[in-house]
Parts: C-alpha cells; sequence; structure tokens
C-alpha cells in the first residue's frame, strides 16, 4: 500500500511495525521456550547451574555431549537473555537467579519443563493439521514423551506440594489415611502422587486406573521396585465408570477434562465414593469464557496445549473435546449435576494455573 492510499484507508503505519515488532519478538521466545525443552532434557541447565563460568568445550565434557551442539544452543540461550557471556574469556554462565526457575533443584520450581509442551506442539503439528481438516482427533501415544513430561508437571504441581499444601485442605483425610481407607486416583498416568501416598500411608489401599499402558505399566514397575504392597494399577478405559461405595477418597489430577465423557465419568466417581467419602480433583483454572481469561497466567500456552492435545485426545476417544480451558464454571457445574452438594473450590498459591475442588459426598 502506498503512502496516500494509506492515509486514505485509515491505515495506522505506527501501530502496524509495532506489532509487526511483538511478533519478532513471539517468533524468538518461541524458539528459546523450544531450547529451554533441549536444556532440560540434556541437563545442560543442571551442569551449568553447578559451574562456574564455563567455555563450551567444559559444558560439553561435564554435560557429554558434543561441543559443537552444545556452542549452537549456548548462543540461542544467550541472545535469548537466558545465559550470560563473557566476550573477553568465550565463558557462559547461568545465574542463579535464573538457575533458580530452570533446574531439576530449583527453587523457585522448574519452568524448563513446560518448555518440553512447546516442543511437543510442533512434534504433532502434521497430525494436528489433519484434525483441522477432517474434524477428527489423536491418540495419547502419537505425542513423543507426553507422560514423562506430564509426570514432571505434576510432579512439581501435585506431588513435590502433596502433604505441604493439598492434603491439608482436607484434615480429616490425613487422618483416616492414617489409620486406613481405600483411595483411588483417576487418569493416575504414571502415578507419583499415589506412590508417595502410599509410602506415607501403609495402613490406606491405593489404587490407580488410566487409560494408557504404557503409563500404568511404568506406575506398577515403581511401585514393585519401592516395594509398595498397599498400591495396585490397572490400564482401564474410565469412559461408563460404574465401581459403587468402593473408595473412601478419590483424586483426579488433570485428568477430567481430556476424557471423552467427562460428565459421566463425575457421575461415576461420585457412584465409586462411599458415604462421608470425599473426592479431590485438580483441573485447569481458566475460566469457560474466553474474554475472562485475557489476565490468565499463561492463557495462550493453555489454549495451545488444549487446541494441539486435549480438544483433539479428547475427540479421538470420541467425545465432544472441552479442551483444556473447559472452565472452573463447567466444572463446578458438572460436579454438582454428578451428585456433590458440597464443593468448595480453592487456587493454591504454589499452582496459580490449576483450581482445586474438594467435594464431599454426604
Ligand atoms: C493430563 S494427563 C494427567 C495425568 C496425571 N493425573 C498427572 O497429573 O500426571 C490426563 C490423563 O488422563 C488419562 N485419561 C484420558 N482419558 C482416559 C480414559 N478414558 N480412561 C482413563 N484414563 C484416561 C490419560 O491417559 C492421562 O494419563
Amino acid at each position: 500500500m502506498n503512502q496516500a492510499a494509506e492515509i486514505n484507508s485509515g491505515f495506522d503505519r505506527t501501530a502496524a511495525e509495532a506489532f509487526a515488532g511483538r511478533i519478532m519478538q513471539v517468533l524468538d521466545s518461541g524458539a528459546v521456550a523450544n531450547m529451554m525443552a533441549v536444556g532440560h532434557r540434556t541437563g545442560l541447565f543442571d551442569v551449568m547451574a553447578e559451574l562456574p563460568p564455563a567455555t563450551s568445550e567444559q559444558i560439553a565434557a561435564r554435560a557429554a555431549l558434543a561441543e559443537r551442539y552444545v556452542r549452537e544452543w549456548l548462543a540461542a540461550m544467550v541472545t535469548g537473555g537466558i545465559v550470560i557471556y563473557d566476550t573477553g574469556r568465550r565463558t557462559y554462565a547461568l545465574p542463579p537467579e535464573h538457575a533458580a526457575c530452570l533446574t531439576r533443584k530449583g527453587a523457585l520450581g522448574n519452568l524448563a519443563v513446560f518448555g518440553q509442551h512447546v516442543a511437543v506442539m510442533g512434534a504433532v503439528q502434521d497430525r494436528v493439521l489433519e484434525c483441522f481438516e477432517t474434524g477428527g482427533g489423536t491418540r495419547y501415544d502419537e505425542y513423543p514423551c507426553f507422560h514423562q513430561i506430564m509426570a514432571e508437571d505434576s510432579g512439581q504441581t501435585v506431588t513435590a506440594q502433596l502433604f505441604e499444601t493439598i492434603l491439608p485442605l482436607l484434615p480429616e483425610v490425613m487422618r483416616r489415611l492414617e489409620s486406613g481407607i481405600d483411595v483411588l486416583d483417576a487418569g493416575c498416568a504414571r502415578g507419583s502422587a499415589l506412590l508417595a501416598m502410599a509410602a506415607r500411608y501403609p495402613r490406606s489401599r491405593f489404587v490407580g486406573y488410566d487409560l494408557c499402558a504404557d503409563a500404568i505399566d511404568f506406575a506398577a514397575e515403581a511401585a514393585r521396585q519401592q516395594g509398595l504392597g498397599n498400591l495396585r494399577f490397572e490400564r482401564r478405559d474410565l469412559t461408563g465408570y460404574d465401581e459403587r461405595r468402593r473408595f473412601d477418597f478419590i483424586t483426579s489430577f488433570d485428568a477430567v477434562h481430556d476424557q471423552k465423557d467427562p460428565e459421566a465419568l463425575l457421575h461415576g466417581l461420585f457412584g465409586a465414593l462411599r458415604s462421608g467419602g470425599i473426592y479431590l480433583m485438580q483441573d485447569i483454572g481458566g475460566s469457560a469464557r474466553l474474554e475472562n481469561n485475557l489476565d490468565f497466567p499463561m492463557a495462550a500456552l493453555l489454549y495451545a496445549i488444549s487446541c494441539t492435545h486435549c480438544t483433539p485426545v479428547s475427540i479421538g476417544q470420541g467425545g465432544e473435546g472441552l479442551g483444556t480451558m473447559w472452565g472452573w464454571e463447567t466444572a463446578e457445574t458438572m460436579l454438582r449435576k454428578a451428585g456433590f452438594t458440597n464443593v468448595e473450590r480453592h487456587v493454591l498459591p504454589h499452582d496459580p494455573m490449576n483450581v482445586w475442588f474438594v467435594c464431599r459426598k454426604d
């Protein structure tokens, strides 16, 4: 468009150029997120956190990786503002303030874990494009390393906080777990929360169900290795789930919205609780209304995960694909329809992206 045409059409060149600048930052940040996943998976962030400023050769040697690739990754990290480069000495440093949220021992949790979600979106893009055309869905096993990434993700938001922050929402359950009750985790995947509870409460009996055999096999092997005789994992499709009054405490961690039929599952879980039982449900805490999510933490990332994972895996099971941002309002309505009259909603400081429902059965 020439300048006269722009003026006539009301085109705001300054706004357009500013927006193009923002898009360039988006592209840069997307690439940095992907490279953060590499830094996490290779262990490079952990290695650098333990080293003084070091050359690419020293870092590669310590990480037992190929120097040429490490040097290129370091360049992306330096230009991405994550690693500090000393041009005179040709050394690279990960400041402790950056290591705090990028390493396995970081004091602020490990945000590099979430970079893996960005990387997986790229890996499955061709399949997702097919879904856009056909309206069909995907299977969990089409997502590389999904259960490993999910275990690292919920290992931070759930398992690491279980005894200090999460179970204290339910003091009566903590007491009953000590004396011995029956517990189910629905959609347990690799089962790290169950493994932790089963070790802590030897008098209680724990069961984990999940659709995916690879995740269940992993969990069962971990239970065997830890000698946990009070914990059982079973590969089970929870579609149409209808056990009756079998459990005193049921949990689900981020495992309802991507089911085939979340509403039916919640009915099933209500029926599976004994009277006086409690269902603890963690799920994504966004609103069902897009306009309420504009300032929600990492909302664009969550919608993108929804578009590339949660929606298609639900559709792939024959479901409607509620999506990651199905909304706490939808969840609460479904919980009440399932039969829970006593429903509390919590947002925990360590986990601002999720909502925690405590649902009591009379
Ligand atoms: C987002 S992952 C969460 C896994 C785990 N709770 C955690 O926090 O790490 C959702 C889980 O729900 C399971 N799932 C989805 N549909 C299911 C179904 N129909 N029956 C049983 N499990 C299902 C998936 O296999 C997956 O492990």
